[in-house]
């Protein structure tokens, strides 16, 4: 039987486990494959892993992935994913619209009664007249303290995308998929991601936010926003590199700006450059020679 990356890192957990280890240093496509074990196993479903060998322990056999046909709906958070009649917007502009949704974000129940959320409330910056919105996870330390979504380092580095792509902060809109910083006990600069509840909970929401804008385009930035967004399970390394259809809206799907922070090499760079040329390419944008060359090998 063949062993994938996905069946030999399951190995190598039960390797340490049985060896007693409890912490180990993972790479961000562990965490991605983590992530998508543990969503999966929130759902009642098994967690995927291809062609994996007879595991040493009694675990049942994974099933495969089964990707939904297109036009039919994704399997995760269905009801929350087309934009659900609990809310109801109101007539008017745009603005009045988000500021609507900004407004019912604030005190958003479903989220306030998880108690495992931050009281501030972070919901998106940027122009709503845009045809590009880019998705993160949740606010994180920095966010909080200024209430803008990446604001921080990873912040820093999608600005460099963002203007490497020849556009500006102020020429798209950008949200997150949870709107309060998930809290940590004595907590004071760490971050964690956002639980399936949590994103559960904040993604009317953001449905709603996509509802307002008509972009044309959506980034996802990581996993988190990825999986909660399609609803497709996967890690991002499975699901970038091709387009996917949220409600008729095209996504592409690439690696946290975070991630290139922690794996500042070329290639990396160059995985997330080819599905920011992909987003140009696909809206019309114009592309010169030198931005197709970004992060190439140098001969
Ligand atoms: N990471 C995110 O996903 N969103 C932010 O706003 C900041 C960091």
């Amino acid at each position: 039987m063949t062993s994938t990356p996905n069946s030999l890192f399951r190995h190598y957990l039960d390797s340490l486990i049985q060896r007693g280890t409890t912490r180990a240093s993972l790479t961000e496509e562990a965490r991605d494959v983590l992530r998508t074990w543990y969503l999966t196993a929130k759902k009642g479903g098994r967690a995927h892993s291809p062609s994996s060998p007879s595991s040493p322990s009694s675990r049942p056999e994974p099933e495969p992935v089964k990707t939904p046909p297109p036009g039919t709906a994704p399997e995760l958070f269905p009801e929350e994913r087309k934009p659900s009649s609990s809310i109801t917007l109101p007539e008017g502009t745009m603005e009045e619209k988000l500021q609507y949704l900004r407004d019912l974000a604030q005190n958003w129940k479903p989220a306030r009664d998880l108690n495992s959320l931050r009281d501030t409330m972070v919901f998106a910056t940027g122009n709503p007249h845009t045809q590009l919105m880019l998705i993160g996870e949740a606010p994180g330390y920095y966010e909080e303290v200024q209430r803008e979504p990446f604001v921080g380092r990873a912040g820093e580095k999608l600005n460099q995308i963002l203007k490497a792509m020849g556009l500006s902060r102020d020429m798209v809109y950008i949200s997150n998929i949870v709107k309060f910083r998930p809290a940590l006990p004595n907590q004071r600069t760490n971050n964690r991601a956002p639980t399936p509840e949590e994103i559960e909970a904040c993604l009317p929401i953001i449905m709603h936010e996509i509802q307002v804008i008509q972009p044309k385009m959506i980034i996802a930035l990581g996993g988190t926003a990825a999986v909660g967004l399609l609803g497709e399970q996967g890690s991002v390394s499975s699901m970038r590199g091709r387009f996917h259809d949220l409600n008729g809206i095209p996504v592409r799907v690439t690696y946290h700006p975070s991630y290139l922070l922690r794996s500042d090499n070329p290639r990396e760079k160059r995985k997330v450059w080819e599905d920011m040329l992909a987003v140009m390419e696909r809206m019309g944008m114009p592309v010169s020679e030198k931005q197709r060359g970004y992060f190439l090998p140098r001969e």
